[in-house]
């Protein structure tokens, strides 16, 4: 990608969630774009959107669909990044891709810019987003290792719906007004489209996010343990991870349990990390019962981090809770930070 003072930019999975959040954050961090071009499937093809206050037609997305584009931002899930992302590098554009199909590749970096943007300098033309849970697990922990050493992470997700896309934050809202009309729920898409079974998630809470592995770990869950120990650059990491769905639209919380190598660590060595962490906000007070909630976190930039407590067992475990915008900084906050470093950092 050679330098210039604007790019064209494209969008495969414009019209989903994650893909207007691209947009919009292109434009509200005034990101340097030429050109706008909304992708989708042939479903949306021809649909208006607004850009920078002018409209742009989304066009279906096919292998033809990347000349001269600089920059393409992909979140059309993994198939469409199999299918065209060879296409785009092709044509000379740089992917950024918020689907799983490249995170573990190890010619893919996988990238969080305030934990390690120098794996953007190896990169071949396709740069992974990690998934939102793990983004603000590494942004809020990264200060912590950084500080004292990190050798054990234990989470537990409380997950948003809009993290399945726009079809779950409807079944939620469909399924809260018939269990308000003592109606049957209708249970089509939670907790994974793919498996065989659909469960309501109004009023309820779903332990299974995506498909079962063989460990009996959910892809969800394993999504974090591996995506973590490479973005940390440490496989002996011990991580381990269970990942629930809630009934709740924006926004992902974790709380997660830690072991830090040092053992004269306090809880305001902690809280003062995170003050000087890059991306994290500290929300720790409770004499005023001051914490980070999904309500308080969304739209917002920032990860949260609230909650701290020492392990009343373990002179070096500590407790945490994490939230932040799991379609902001989750997603598509993090794919525009990255294709600004690589503006930054000059990569091409
Ligand atoms: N939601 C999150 O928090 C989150 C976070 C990180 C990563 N992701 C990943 O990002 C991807 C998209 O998620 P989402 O939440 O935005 O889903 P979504 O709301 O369901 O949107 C899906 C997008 O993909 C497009 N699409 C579907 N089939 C296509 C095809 N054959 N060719 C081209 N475009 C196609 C859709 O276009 P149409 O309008 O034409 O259907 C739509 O724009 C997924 O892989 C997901 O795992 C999501």
């Amino acid at each position: 990608m050679a330098k210039k003072s604007s790019y064209n930019v494209a969008v495969v999975g414009a019209t989903g969630a994650v893909g207007q959040k691209v947009m919009e954050i292109l434009e509200d961090r005034k990101f340097p774009v030429a050109e706008l071009r909304p992708l989708s499937s042939k479903r949306s093809a021809g649909k208006k959107l607004t850009f920078n206050n002018e409209e742009v037609t989304v066009q279906e997305a096919t292998t033809d669909s990347f000349s001269n584009i600089d920059i393409a931002f992909f979140s059309a899930g993994g198939a469409i990044t199999e299918q065209l992302s060879k296409a785009a590098v092709e044509s000379g554009a740089v992917v950024i891709d918020n689907t799983s199909a490249f995170r573990m590749d190890k010619d893919v970096p996988l990238v969080v810019p305030e934990v390690n943007p120098e794996a953007l300098e190896s990169h071949k033309g396709i740069i992974a987003n990690p998934n939102c849970s793990t983004i603000q697990m590494v942004a809020a922990l990264n200060p912590i290792k950084e500080a004292f050493g990190l050798s054990r992470i234990v989470v537990s997700t409380y997950q948003a719906v809009s993290g399945a896309g726009w079809a779950a934050n409807e079944e939620l809202k469909n399924q809260t007004q018939q269990y308000l009309n003592e109606e049957e729920m209708v249970a089509e898409i939670l907790p994974a489209g793919s498996d065989k079974k659909n469960y309501p998630i109004a009023f309820n809470a779903l332990p299974q996010i995506d498909v079962f592995t063989e460990n009996g770990y959910t892809a969800e869950e394993m999504k974090m343990i591996n995506e973590t120990k490479k973005i940390m650059s440490n496989p002996d990491l011990s991580v381990a991870a269970t990942c629930v769905r809630l009934p709740v639209i924006n926004s992902h919380a974790e709380s997660i349990y830690i072991e830090v190598d040092n053992d004269d660590v306090s809880v305001k060595d902690i809280q003062d990390a995170i003050k000087g962490g890059k991306g994290v906000v500290l929300q720790d007070d409770p004499s005023t019962q001051t914490y980070p909630t999904p309500l308080s976190a969304a739209d917002k930039y920032d990860v949260f981090v609230g909650r701290i407590r020492e392990d009343l067992d373990n002179k070096k475990g500590f407790h945490l809770w994490v939230v932040t915008d799991n379609l902001v900084k989750g997603a598509a906050l993090n794919t525009v930070q990255i294709a600004e470093t690589l503006l930054e950092k000059d990569l091409k």
